[in-house]
């Protein structure tokens, strides 16, 4: 893993979105979205290189996450719905290669074979932004999920219901259940960055970046990867025993390794 701190939330924004950009010169880019705040600067960020520099997205192909079962696509909390209104409707990214799962289906089992068959036959994805809980989850993979987990259905912790009820009328109309890329799954993507912002993450940062390797913290499934930048701000940051290391490591990197 690299960590890089940096000193705000929109440095963060900057940076991701300076990969993200890189990586829509391949031929033809897969993205991995995330929803939820944390990569909202790096949206809008991308947003703004599009309208005033001319980045494109109509090469690009994304695959959001997760998604709440039982919500219809239409529902304006829907993933499906989100990733839209808060991205990709406001780049050139065609509405067609915006894929997601969808939480109505009949069969949701069939709706993650389908869905993990999706994102193979796209040549799987190029970078996968992540956000991560309060409790370490990834996706929607909670404590104790298989490190080997594919796309399935799981049940949310009450603390995840809690965290995301600010999107809901009531903290009752949060879904309790979910389809969610498995652990397995994110780590396939072959240039993972998990973005951290403010105090309220700091813990989980810390289990996902110095704790053990443990089912208990699935964001350090991670620590499997062979190419995972973490990009915090300070406040996410602040529990990290290593931060002079992996300042000192950021200060003399070499001029060829890029992130
Ligand atoms: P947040 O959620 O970005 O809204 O903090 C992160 C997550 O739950 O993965």
């Amino acid at each position: 893993m690299e960590i890089v701190i940096l000193p705000d939330d929109e440095a963060v924004a900057r940076t991701a979105a300076d990969i993200v950009q890189a990586s829509l010169e391949n031929d033809s880019p897969v993205l991995g979205l995330a929803t939820g705040s944390t990569p909202l600067g790096t949206y809008s960020e991308l947003i703004r290189r599009h309208c005033e520099a001319g980045l494109s997205f109509a090469r690009a192909q994304a695959f959001t996450l997760d998604e709440y079962l039982g919500l219809p696509a239409e529902h304006p909390e829907s993933y499906r719905s989100v990733i839209r209104r808060e991205f990709t409707d406001s780049v050139d990214l065609p509405a067609h290669a915006v894929h997601s799962l969808d939480g109505q289906a009949p069969d949701p089992e069939a709706e993650a074979a389908r869905y993990e068959a999706a994102i193979a036959g796209a040549g799987g994805v190029d970078v996968q932004i992540l956000g991560i809980g309060t409790d370490g989850h990834i996706g929607f993979n909670e404590p104790m999920s298989s490190l080997a987990s594919r796309t399935r259905i799981k049940t949310l912790t009450e603390q995840t219901r809690r965290d995301n009820a600010r999107f809901f009328p009531t903290p009752e109309d949060v879904p309790r259940h979910v389809l969610t890329q498995g652990l397995g799954t994110i780590r396939e993507a072959r240039h993972i960055l998990l973005i951290g912002l403010g105090e309220g993450k700091a813990s989980a940062i810390a289990a996902a970046v110095e704790g053990p390797l443990a089912a208990a913290c699935p964001a350090s499934s991670l620590q499997l990867h062979p190419h995972t930048t973490v990009l915090v701000d300070e406040g996410a940051a602040s529990r990290l025993e290593h931060r002079e290391y992996y300042q000192h490591a950021l200060e003399h990197k070499p001029q060829w390794q890029a992130y």
